[in-house]
């Protein structure tokens, strides 16, 4: 408990980094999903208080996660239905602390009785629901109150109720903003969020101390079909072959070793030894060798990376690497999802330029995405991304546009704009030389791809801009020798 409080006295620059990206996707996520008509649900695992000091900070990102996340949706539905309401932390709202004190302390009471597992239940009158973990009673009961501050600092009208899991609800009865928040006092392994079916997507931010709490085979129910997730990765923490070592059950257990050889999950039988502790053991043992032999955190960061794809079944892996300002890497952030309109949310999230520039000194910190530091604000230059496609795809005949995107959304640090292939069409000698449908036909108008249909693109086997530049330099340098010659004589 001394570690969390101390830690919330005060904020660092990296932990700033994390809830900057993270407020950044929410900023996309939350309005895309409402847009379409979808419940937007968010779960912050390791929540927090909520707050950093004694502060009411006006930039979102200077809060905690949690509250970061209340403020965007309240932000999104004042933005999108023109609403007057403001944040405005001069409001009163100390005046019934001892109630509230009173109603968490009976709540929890009664919640120590039962048992430790915590189902938060589905709320399916509520367009947005956000539901909290948190473990430790002191920052359980700040949340909470820092909930209800933020309703109440925007003048939102609201109810709480606890249900029979001790989970505290604080539910907006404001109709113009249909949103609910679940607080639980419990820890990510025993919380479970119940399944909302396909018409919600659900976003999972999960930011521990270190990594003994996070196993695999609880993780893994956050991901899939319409779910995604935000994981701080404390790399740095797994740096030395000794930690690795040292921590051998938690380590089996954040990689998922465990019950991908064994039939059951839990420590208890990984203390045991059963007869499959071989083969989990084959791949810690793998895992401790590689990162003896190179490079630590990536090795383990790679390893990690991969556990998750094969446990998503998906390859729609980003991975963020924070370096401090001594060029240290302190930890990465990885980001997984199902969908590729997921991916190009996260990505175009890093890529919109800085909402609150006062907040963040953007020159204390780096973000790499495959070793090239993100700028974060919206920069990107087309040409090079035009460039990067057509070293990628020359040659090539009838590529997907969105295999295109693909590429470009996964293993580049770029956003997808329509623009960059048309500066390869425009060309004097354009390198992009075909685009037609599955039927053979053009785009109605010239230089464009309408959305909607899967354009298949062809493009030319080398640079014949390069090849006729080169062919200039070429001659002038000729000429240039010729007259030197020829005056010399
Ligand atoms: C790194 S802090 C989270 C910071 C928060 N996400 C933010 O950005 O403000 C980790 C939090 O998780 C809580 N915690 C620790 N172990 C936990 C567990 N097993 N389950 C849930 N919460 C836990 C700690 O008390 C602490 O408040």
């Amino acid at each position: 408990m001394a570690l969390s409080t101390n830690f919330f006295n005060e904020d660092t620059i990296h932990g700033k980094v994390k809830r900057f990206m993270y407020m950044r996707h929410l900023q996309a996520f939350v309005p895309i999903t409402q847009q379409s008509r979808l419940r937007t649900l968010i779960y912050d695992a390791f929540a927090g208080p909520g707050r950093y000091g004694e502060n009411w900070p006006d930039a979102i990102e200077e809060l905690g996660s949690p509250l970061i996340a209340l403020r965007v949706v309240i932000e999104d539905f004042i933005k999108r239905k023109r609403l007057e309401f403001s944040f405005n932390r001069l409001r009163n709202v100390n005046s019934d602390i001892g109630k509230y004190e009173r109603y968490v302390q009976k709540v929890m009471k009664t919640f120590r009785k039962r048992s430790q597992k915590s189902i938060i239940m589905p709320d399916l009158e509520t367009d947005v629901i956000l539901n909290f973990s948190e473990a430790d009673e002191d920052n359980y009961f700040e949340l909470f109150l820092n909930v209800i501050h933020v309703f109440k600092f925007y003048g939102i009208a609201y109810k709480r109720s606890c249900d029979p899991c001790g989970v505290i609800t604080v539910r907006s009865s404001d109709t113009a903003f249909p949103i609910g928040c679940n607080i639980a006092l419990s820890e990510f392994k025993h919380t479970f969020l119940p399944d909302c079916g396909d018409k919600s997507r659900l976003m999972t931010f999960i930011d521990p101390f270190g990594f003994s709490d996070m196993p695999m085979s609880h993780v893994q129910n956050f991901f899939g079909q319409g779910k995604e997730v935000l994981i701080t990765f404390m790399s740095s923490f797994l740096n030395r072959f000794k930690k690795l070592e040292k921590n051998k059950i938690t380590v089996i257990e954040l990689f998922g070793f465990d019950d991908e050889y064994s039939s059951s999950s839990s420590s208890s039988s990984l203390s045991s030894s059963s007869s499959s502790s071989g083969s989990y053991d084959s791949q810690y043992h793998k895992l401790l060798k590689d990162s003896k032999e190179m490079d630590g955190i990536t090795r383990c960061t790679q390893f990690y990376e991969n556990q998750l794809m094969r446990r998503a079944n998906s390859d729609m892996v980003l991975t963020f690497e924070i370096r401090d300002s001594r060029n240290i890497r302190r930890f990465h952030l990885i980001f997984i999802t199902n969908h590729q309109k997921g991916l190009e949310t996260m990505k175009e999230a890093m890529n919109r330029g800085t909402q609150s520039p006062e907040g963040l000194s953007l020159s204390e910190y780096m973000i790499l995405r495959k070793g090239i530091p993100l700028s974060l604000v919206n920069i990107q230059n087309n040409e090079l991304v035009a460039e990067t496609i057509f070293n990628e795809f020359k040659g090539k005949e009838n590529v997907p546009i969105s295999q295109i995107k693909h590429f470009i959304l996964l293993d580049t640090p770029f956003v997808f704009r329509k623009k960059a292939l048309t500066i390869l069409q425009k060309e004097k000698n354009p390198r992009l030389i075909k685009v037609v449908n599955e039927n053979n036909e053009h785009p109605r108008r010239r230089w464009s791809f309408p959305d909607g249909t899967e354009w298949l693109l062809t493009f030319r086997d080398r640079d014949e801009n390069i090849t006729a530049t080169v062919s200039c330099l070429l001659l002038v340098s000729l000429l240039v020798c010729l007259t030197v010659l020829f005056s010399t004589r």
